[in-house]
């Protein structure tokens, strides 16, 4: 099999293309990424010299780069990560948002209807389900939940979702999607808030906490989300969406408190700053399908997670230190420059 895993240099991505490189040395794994600033090779390092590996820079949006590549490689599985994914930014700058997320997402399913697939794996956000209100508990996420999205980030992320059913129901083309919670671990750019509160508690910085920090996200471990998606590429009905989540809802303030504790910092670096516009209240999974369906269920909960986390940021400082300092993008020409 041949796999080509998109934004395969992103978080979630390169823990998803070493999870899979290492489990699979019979397949064939390609990391197609454009290497944005999201975008980071040094998460790699681990498997860039495997037999199964291969990385190519290239954009999922270049409609003659996607054919060609299609053409040279023939790929078996395509498993789409590579977005724009970052909520602030889509408030920003909204129009990146649908040339990655929407185009770049069609122009793959474009490549595989006139290629041939066997299975085009979406990689979705319960962002595009909206929020819930943080006086409902009793309320979750289901695969039924109506499409009801807050920010650019997520409307672009829901105009994904909604072509991927298209092209199967229009074009026959065999798709799945996922819808995972927020993700943890390690690799996770220093934009986003957990290792953007570790990197800035370590320098003794100021924590920006956005209003009043009583907002809700459902943490899972990365790892766990990546186990989900190999479990859909082989035992995912086509068509169909899967939520994943592990029923781990902490506010903002508790996940910035329990961070603070486990570096030994004060409160009282916590900074609330004005809140972000249109801020989902709450965000939580009902995983009830995948489990039942899948037998998948997740291995790591909060508090451990956090804590192996934490000390993965820990020991590996020098990784996010490369992005502050802005070293990590010179990684792709010292490593492939002479490649090329
Ligand atoms: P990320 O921002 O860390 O990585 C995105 C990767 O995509 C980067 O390597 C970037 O270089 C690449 N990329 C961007 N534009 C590209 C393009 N035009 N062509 C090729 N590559 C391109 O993102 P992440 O947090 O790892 O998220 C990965 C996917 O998972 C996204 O689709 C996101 O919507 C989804 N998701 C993320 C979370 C989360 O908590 N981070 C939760 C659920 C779903
Ligand atoms: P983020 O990691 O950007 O993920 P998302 O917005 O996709 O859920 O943010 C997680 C939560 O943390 C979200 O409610 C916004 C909040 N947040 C802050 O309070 N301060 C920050 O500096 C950042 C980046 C996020």
């Amino acid at each position: 099999m041949k796999i080509v895993v998109t934004g395969g240099a992103g978080f979630i991505g390169s823990n998803f293309v070493i999870h899979m490189v290492k489990k699979y040395p019979e397949h064939q794994i390609i990391n197609l990424d454009l290497l944005t600033y999201a975008g980071n090779l040094e998460n790699l390092t681990e498997v860039e010299n495997a037999p199964n590996y291969k990385f190519i820079r290239g954009d999922i949006a270049d409609r003659k780069f996607v054919f060609d590549l299609f053409e040279k490689e023939k790929p078996d599985i395509i498993v789409n990560f590579a977005a724009e994914s970052h909520v602030d930014r889509s408030i920003e700058d909204p129009e990146s948002f649908v040339r990655t997320n929407v185009m770049g997402t069609t122009t793959l399913l474009d490549a595989c209807k006139e290629y041939g697939i066997k299975r085009f794996h979406q990689v979705s956000t319960d962002e595009v389900y909206g929020d819930l209100p943080l006086d409902r508990p009793d309320l979750f996420f289901t695969e039924e939940t109506p499409l009801h999205t807050s920010s650019p980030y997520s409307s672009s992320k829901a105009s994904a979702d909604l072509f991927v059913m298209a092209y199967h129901r229009t074009f026959g083309i065999p798709v799945t999607i996922s819808r995972c919670s927020n993700n943890y671990g390690p690799y996770q750019f220093p934009e986003k808030l957990i290792p953007l509160i570790i990197s800035r508690a370590l320098a003794d910085e100021e924590l920006p906490v956005y209003g009043t920090g009583e907002n809700v996200r459902d943490w899972l471990h990365v790892s766990d989300h990546c186990v989900a998606i190999d479990l859909i590429l082989e035992k995912g009905r086509v068509g169909e969406v899967y939520n994943i989540g592990g029923h781990n809802e902490r506010t903002n303030l508790e996940v910035v408190k329990t961070i603070l504790k486990a570096l030994g910092k004060p409160e009282s670096l916590i900074r609330f700053v004005k809140d972000r516009p249109g801020h989902d209240r709450r965000y939580a999974i009902d995983p009830t399908k995948i489990e039942t369906e899948l037998g998948w269920e997740p291995q790591y909960v909060f508090d451990t997670g956090m804590k192996q986390t934490i000390q993965w940021y820990l020991d590996n400082k020098e990784w996010w230190e490369h992005i502050i300092n802005g070293e990590y993008t010179s990684y792709f020409e010292k490593m492939y420059g002479e490649r090329l």
